[in-house]
């Protein structure tokens, strides 16, 4: 022992003088000083005189190659079509511009892939469609879902499965809202308030008695007319944003209630040109993502006999009720994309987070 212990010092000095070789052998290996220099995240910036290419143009996936210097692309594996609707694999560059990645439902990718997103509603029961081979160390798993929990079976086992929750939650990962405001270019055309021949409307395609909404409907109607249609209503509609912008007000009236369940059914509205009146989770949980005076909320009033009057005032008086909209001077409403927003913005979430996660309470996370 003690003889070994003699030569520390000198071990120590050919240790270090390799480390430093070795060192300045990688730095000079890939110093090249007047080189364009490739940044290993996509969509970073590069520097000037780079003759810029359109990560989306170029074919070849796997050690790309621009200007000499190797380029990465994220894959992204669609595990499973969305209630089995497709969309299409191209560009995310609708989703703020992200590139730089490669979207495939080709499972073959499977042991290449950095991300693979998984629907929570189309993974079965016993799990029996999820992938079988083991998981690469650097994948990561996102799972996805934009029901609410009353409509979301739980599944055992999911708990410690995933890397990455991507939902309607505002505290997924991803953040994915159905829809969300953006602010207007100089491209969009000013608002225009549709031509408007009736005061409320309500479309429903799932009319349950045990829906909190139905009673709430059934009393409101007592006080003020509602045009309502809906297969309950034996009223088809074939173009339902033609109904709402014909409608002073819309009842974007949830099927469920929970925190952060705020649907299509407000977005759409807001696009269509109609004010919602929401029935959903509490007024400020809505204030967190659109404006205080682009909605009304069921609970702003202590009964519905005094929602109904309001409404009806408000028909009487255009200057309030087009305080409704001023948020259009600056905002334009984006719905979400179902799936391909999901699988796009995994790609971007993985851009920015390359880091190694894991989430762990699925269950007690969504349905609390
Ligand atoms: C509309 O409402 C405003 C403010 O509440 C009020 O000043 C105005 O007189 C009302 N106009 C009509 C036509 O009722
Ligand atoms: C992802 O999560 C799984 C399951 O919890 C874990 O085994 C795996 O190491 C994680 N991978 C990464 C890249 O974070």
């Amino acid at each position: 022992m003690a003889a070994a212990s003699s030569h520390e010092p000198l071990r120590s000095v050919v240790l270090g003088t390799f480390i430093v070789m070795c060192g300045l052998g990688t730095f000079w290996m890939y110093y090249t000083p007047t080189a364009n220099r490739s940044y290993p995240c996509p969509g970073v910036q590069r520097d000037g005189n780079q003759k810029q290419q359109d990560p989306d143009q170029i074919p070849k996936i796997h050690d790309k190659t621009v200007d000499g210097v190797k380029q990465e692309e994220i894959i992204v594996l669609v595990w499973m079509w969305p209630f089995g609707y497709t969309f299409d694999l191209k560009s995310c560059a609708s989703f703020n511009n992200i590139k730089g990645c490669h979207l495939t439902d080709d499972k073959s990718f499977y042991n290449k892939a950095h991300v693979v997103v998984f629907h929570h509603r189309n993974i079965a029961g016993d799990l029996g469609n999820m992938p079988k081979e083991p998981r690469p160390w650097f994948q990561k798993w996102v799972w996805y879902n934009m029901e609410s929990p009353t409509y979301t079976s739980r599944i055992p086992g999911l708990d410690n499965m995933f890397n990455i929750t991507a939902s309607y939650r505002l505290s997924s990962d991803i953040y994915t809202p159905y829809g969300s405001l953006v602010e207007l270019t100089s491209d969009d055309k000013s608002f225009e308030l549709p031509k408007k021949d009736k005061l409320v409307c309500w479309v429903v395609s799932h009319w349950d008695v045990n829906h909190k909404r139905v009673p709430i409907f059934n009393e409101l109607n007592k006080h003020v007319k509602i045009d309502a249609f809906g297969r309950h209503f034996g009223k088809y509609i074939e173009d339902k944003s033609k109904i709402v912008s014909s409608c002073k007000f819309y009842l974007s009236f949830e099927n469920s209630i929970h925190q952060d369940y705020i649907t299509e059914k407000v977005y759409e509205t807001l696009l269509a040109g109609a004010v919602p009146v929401v029935l959903g989770p509490p007024r400020n949980n809505y204030e967190s993502v659109i404006p205080t005076d682009s909605f009304i909320h069921v609970d702003d009033f202590p009964s519905l006999k005094e929602l109904a009057d309001w409404l009806i005032f408000l028909d009487k008086n255009e200057t309030e009720y087009l305080k409704y909209f001023s948020w259009r001077e600056h905002y334009k409403v984006k719905l979400m994309e179902f799936g391909k927003e999901h699988a796009c913005r995994s790609c971007g979430y993985l851009q920015q987070n390359r880091g190694f996660r894991i989430f762990r309470n699925l269950n007690t996370w969504f349905w609390g």
